[in-house]
């Protein structure tokens, strides 16, 4: 009994990496007059995140991309990225505008 519920959760662990905003996937939010955003989901992943510390319903619920929209207002108010990209999580975005944003 034990086993089969270690193999089936290894199989859910599984299916999920494979889902993952990669392994190897990363998305591109290029509306802003700043320049692209690419958020690299390996990093992020190896920054130690669970899918969950981001699709949960009070910030990415869908696995979609484009199903909310962010805005700085909500970063910086701690929506969004500003979860974490408040300088205590993850770098500051107030202050490192371009560690995100990249004209081509
Ligand atoms: C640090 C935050 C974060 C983590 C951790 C995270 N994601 Fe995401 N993921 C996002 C964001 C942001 C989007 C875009 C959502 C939107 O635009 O509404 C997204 C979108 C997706 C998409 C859709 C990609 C597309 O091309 O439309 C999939 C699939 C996905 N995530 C799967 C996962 C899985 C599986 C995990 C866990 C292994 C995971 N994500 C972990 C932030 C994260
Ligand atoms: C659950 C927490 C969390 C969320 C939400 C999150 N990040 Fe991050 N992010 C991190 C951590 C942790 C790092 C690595 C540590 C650091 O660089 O401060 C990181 C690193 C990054 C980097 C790498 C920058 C560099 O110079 O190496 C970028 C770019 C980035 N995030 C963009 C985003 C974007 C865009 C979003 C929203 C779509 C987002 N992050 C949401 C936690 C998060
Ligand atoms: C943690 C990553 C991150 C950092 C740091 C960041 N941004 Fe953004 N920014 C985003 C994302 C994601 C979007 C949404 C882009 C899209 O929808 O295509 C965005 C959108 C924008 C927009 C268009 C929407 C709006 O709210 O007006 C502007 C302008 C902008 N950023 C300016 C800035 C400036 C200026 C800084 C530094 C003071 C900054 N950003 C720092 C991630 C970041």
């Amino acid at each position: 009994m034990r086993t089969l519920l270690l193999l089936i959760i290894s199989i859910i662990l599984t299916a999920g990496l494979a889902l993952a905003v990669p392994p190897g996937k990363s998305l591109k939010f290029s509306n802003s007059p700043m320049g692209t955003v690419t958020f690299d989901g390996k990093l992020h992943k190896d920054a130690g995140n669970s899918c969950k510390d981001c699709h949960n319903k009070d910030m990415f619920p869908k696995m979609k991309q484009g199903t909310v929209k962010i805005t700085m207002n909500e970063i910086y108010a701690g929506k969004y990225c500003g979860v974490c990209h408040n300088g205590q999580r993850a770098f500051e975005a107030k202050t490192s505008c371009n560690r995100c944003h990249v004209k081509q």
